[in-house]
């Protein structure tokens, strides 16, 4: 053949695989198309025409997926403000949107006043948590009991937990932790110039904490035992619920089990003891309070019913705390200044403090305004609870759109705390922003939720952050062996090396 022909030949090839590909792709945008097309008219045909037209922008994706590959691909691949950007991108600045995640029909709310209202609708909404999420907490725990039983158990619990004679109670075991723990990481990491995974350990503290506060304290083994599961556990609230070997939400539901025979272990000694006759010496914790807890027809709560309960508040009760205390030690260390501002506030306080005065009181803490800034601002910028869910027991609009019966709500928290509207350059690390007199707007500051769910460990998780942050600026300082460690943001934002760094004593009284 000749060079001539050859060339033409191989033109021909070209152009015959590009009309291929383009034929390809054209099938392939019109099957997705029409399967996405079909999924949303059945999702969705059973509400009428009526109803239909009044739902919100959005769509419900691919079956059995829907939006959950968008979802998981922003998360992991470390841009997670890019899934609702591509709702607003291609739906506009609604604040409501309908799509298709974990295995329901969804309506996204990212806006101060819709997540407001619904977070306030206790006849319009119950809580929504999907059924792998229930399934790991406990069916029996807040995140799946019917209103008024939840309402009982919430009187029950919150109370111990929040009040202020509580806290003040539980302030010198918070404390003794805190320090012994500082001291203990800045000893390890002076022999021999070793280093901590600073939020292991940090998570390892809060849980202590919320241990001592629930189960009057645990034993090294039953402790070592009930953390590892928490980790696991953890891994697998929000990851896909694929219940086979090697999936996080496998391991998940291992870790769960193994918690619930450590929490029936301990219950059933309880209760053999008091069989038994014999007083405890130390103070009532939660589990007395939930053992010795009877309805208004002298109904006790089941084992069961205990051990979800317990379940949900030791976990909801150290991860997140541990969380913001890392962040917030991270961000103090990198910006000078605020660092500065923050320990001269504790030196003043420190001054303030008559001589008789054996360490710092509940007032004390209260009076720290700027440092309660650092770690609102943490709490802002952070998102360690990005996302809630609810449910809709009736019709109801928001923003003019149906949201309809049934149908799974999500409240994104994240977007609406990072909307430029609402807090100016939101990207920027900047305490200030909370300056005494400033009080945010109804619904614009959700890092606790708001309404009947409003976390009840709000005021207990920022003592304790508060205590840790107090003892850091006065007397250690932390050196990240990788500052510019990749952040992991599933099932919550953390650098992937845990935060592996040099604790240093800097202060002689420490
Ligand atoms: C910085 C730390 C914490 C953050 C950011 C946080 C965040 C939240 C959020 C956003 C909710 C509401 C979820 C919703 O809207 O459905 C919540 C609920 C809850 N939190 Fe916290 N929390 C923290 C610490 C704690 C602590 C220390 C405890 C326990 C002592 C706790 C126990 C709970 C419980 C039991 C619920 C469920 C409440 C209910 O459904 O009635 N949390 N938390």
């Amino acid at each position: 053949m000749a060079v001539g022909e050859q060339g033409g030949a191989a033109v021909a090839a070209l152009w015959l695989a590009a009309a291929v590909a383009a034929v390809g792709a054209v099938v392939l945008f019109v099957v997705d198309a029409g399967v996405r097309r079909l999924h949303g008219w059945y999702r969705e045909a059973a509400l009428g025409e009526e109803r239909r037209a009044r739902l919100p922008p959005g769509e419900m994706g691919w079956p059995v997926v829907g939006a959950m590959w968008a979802f998981l691909r922003a998360f992991k691949s470390g841009k997670p403000d890019a899934f609702i950007a591509s709702f607003v991108r291609r739906f506009g600045r609604t604040g409501v949107y309908r799509t298709f995640m974990f295995s329901s029909p969804t309506i996204l709310l990212t806006t101060p006043e819709a997540c407001k209202q619904v977070l306030m609708d206790d006849d319009g909404f119950v809580t929504g948590w999907p059924k792998a999420t229930v399934a790991l907490i406990g069916p029996k725990s807040f995140v799946a009991m019917p209103y008024d039983e939840h309402r009982r158990l919430r009187k029950l619990t919150a109370a111990p937990i929040n009040g202020f004679d509580a806290l003040t109670s539980y302030l010198p075991f918070i404390d003794r932790t805190v320090t012994s723990s500082l001291r203990a990481w800045a000893d390890e990491c002076a022999d021999g110039g070793g280093e901590v995974a600073f939020l292991t350990e940090l998570r390892r503290m809060t849980f202590k904490i919320i241990v001592q506060i629930f189960l009057g304290g645990a034993d090294d083994a039953t402790m070592r035992a009930l953390e590892r599961s928490y980790t696991d556990l953890n891994y697998g609230m929000r990851a896909m619920a694929i219940n086979l070997p090697g999936f996080a939400y496998h391991r998940a539901l291992g870790a769960r089990r193994r918690l619930v025979a450590v929490l029936q272990g301990v219950l059933d000694g309880r209760r053999a003891a008091t069989a038994k006759g014999f007083t405890r010496s130390s103070s009532v914790d939660m589990m007395d309070r939930l053992i010795e807890a009877e309805d208004e027809h002298g109904r006790r709560l089941e084992d069961d019913e205990i051990i979800d309960i317990l379940i949900m508040y030791l976990n909801a009760g150290h991860e997140s705390s541990g969380h913001i205390t890392m962040w917030a030690t991270v961000f103090l260390q990198e910006n000078p200044e605020i660092f500065e501002k923050a320990k001269a506030e504790q030196e003043a306080i420190m001054r303030s403090i008559p001589p008789t005065q054996t360490g710092l009181t509940l007032r004390d803490f209260r009076k720290m305004e700027y440092l309660s800034q650092v770690i609102d601002e943490t709490l802002r910028f952070v998102n360690i609870s990005f996302v809630s869910f609810r449910q809709a027991t009736k019709d109801v609009f928001v923003n003019g759109y149906l949201i309809p019966k049934g149908w799974k709500v999500q409240l994104w928290y994240r977007s609406v705390h990072i909307d430029p509207q609402v807090y100016p350059d939101p990207k920027k690390f900047n305490p200030s922003r909370w300056e005494v007199g400033h009080s945010p707007r109804a619904g614009t500051f959700l890092p606790f939720g708001l309404g009947a769910r409003l976390c009840p460990g709000n005021d207990l998780a920022k003592l304790e952050i508060s205590v840790f942050l107090h003892h850091f600026l006065l007397g250690y300082r932390l050196k990240r062996t990788n500052p510019n460690c990749r952040v992991r943001f599933l099932p919550h934002p953390r650098p992937v090396d845990n935060c592996l760094a040099k604790i240093t004593r800097v202060s002689d009284e420490y």
